[in-house]
């Protein structure tokens, strides 16, 4: 706990925190580019959070709890925001009641400021220099995009975000920053509507695919970085060149940062109807549902059901079943304990045969020698997205899901 000050005032405050800050991220191996450095020095992040929820230490469904200065005081709330946390700041796409901002359960974030360390990873992987056009997509509080237009010049930088309130907020926090960057809103997975293509992308929200608008307005040459995301989990960091307006290829960078998805490739809330317990064919499996959890057979298992979500059940006799499902093409997996207690069977049915692609794709990358995330890349082409491991052209890939309004 530190002790409260409170003969220090806002400014003094901020002057401490936000260098104590900056070396922290700079100890940690964080923070390595100067010019990224003097960005995040410079940008007033409680100017871009000065509400936002966090999550508490209760068990069990994730708590989130209101944050901000009048509620807990200017230090505690100074400290919150310069530290290396996510800060939400709202659920569900709904504004929040900051009147009588109260504890909330059982929804889901769709905006925030991302964590710094992640922020100052991506915008460094865009290998920008002083001049440097940019798009990016996400919004959000304006934290990123202030520190874009610290280091790039805010005439360089356009900015879309889907929400317009999230947009009026993070236009007011900019303006308070002192930037006045072109900020846009609307579904960035059509673009920025851009005259001259940006020399580079970033989107700070997870994509089921690269939208090809993005390819579309990066010129030749430029660069895209953003994260890949299924209904199972994250897939990894993608950093990408623009060929030639026509294709764009490049290698995953950092394997399974948590970012939220595009709202408008959300999973569909219903997940449709059940198979009866009757319906499918039994067989057992070497493989339980274990690995769906874990970083890279989950990245593998991702890759080759790209349309499957998944949730536990427990059944009439206590036993716990996991099922997957693929409302695409209602194909499901469910995964249970054999009648032994030490194996796992599957029933499967449908036109896709789930659980034996995830076989068939986990043995290629055993024999491959069970690489990480980072041997992949991917190659994005008009009609066609494809992961692949090792060589575009020769290893093996997997295509990855046509994305309807993208
Ligand atoms: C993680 S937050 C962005 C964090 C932000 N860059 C920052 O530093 O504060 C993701 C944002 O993406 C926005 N978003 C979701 N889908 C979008 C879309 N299709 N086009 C543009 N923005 C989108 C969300 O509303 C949310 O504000």
């Amino acid at each position: 706990m530190t002790e409260a000050r409170p003969d220090l005032d806002l400014d003094e405050m901020v002057a401490e925190l936000r260098p104590e800050f900056v070396g922290r991220l700079t100890a940690e191996g964080k923070l390595n580019a100067p010019e990224w450095r003097a960005a995040v020095e410079g940008v007033p992040r409680h100017e871009c959070t000065p509400r936002f929820y966090v999550p508490s230490d209760a068990p069990g469904i994730t708590t989130y709890v209101p944050f901000t200065r009048e509620l807990v005081g200017t230090e505690p709330w100074l400290r919150r925001v310069y530290s290396d946390e996510t800060l939400i700041t709202q659920f569900d796409g709904r504004d929040l009641d900051w009147s009588d901002p109260q504890p909330i359960r059982g929804a889901t974030p769709t905006s925030s400021s991302t964590m710094p360390s992640l922020v100052v990873q991506m915008l460094d992987a865009l290998n920008a220099d002083d001049g440097t056009t940019v798009t990016e997509y996400g919004t959000g509080t304006g934290y990123s995009t202030a520190l874009m237009c610290h280091r790039l010049g805010a005439a360089n930088v356009t900015s879309v975000e889907t929400d317009p309130g999230v947009t009026a907020r993070a236009r007011d926090a900019l303006d308070r920053c002192g930037y006045a960057p072109r900020l846009v809103v609307g579904n960035g997975l059509t673009g920025a509507d851009r005259r001259v293509p940006a020399e580079r992308t970033i989107a700070t929200m997870g994509v089921r695919g690269i939208p090809w608008a993005w390819v579309r307005e990066t010129e030749p040459g430029g660069l895209i970085v953003a994260t890949l995301r299924g209904w199972l989990r994250s897939l990894g960091l993608v950093r990408l060149t623009v060929e030639d307006g026509r294709h764009a290829t490049g290698r995953f960078i950092a394997a399974d940062p948590a970012f939220m998805m595009a709202r408008q490739q959300e999973a569909p809330r219903n997940f449709g109807m059940l198979p009866g317990d009757d319906a499918g064919k039994v067989r057992e499996t070497p493989h339980g549902p274990g690995l769906l959890r874990m970083p890279d057979s989950g990245f593998v298992a991702q890759l080759a059901m790209p349309n499957a979500r998944t949730f536990d059940m427990t059944a009439d006799d206590g036993t716990v079943q996991t099922y997957v499902l693929d409302a695409a093409n209602d194909s499901f997996a469910v995964l249970s304990r054999d009648g032994a207690g030490t194996g796992w069977k599957v029933r499967e049915g449908g036109p896709v045969s789930l659980w034996a692609e995830v076989e068939h794709f986990l043995a290629l990358w055993h024999a491959a020698g069970s690489p990480a995330a980072t041997a992949f890349g991917m190659s994005v082409e008009p009609d066609c997205q494809r992961v692949w491991l090792d060589d575009p052209e020769d290893g093996p890939s997997w295509r990855l899901p046509v994305m309807p309004g993208a």
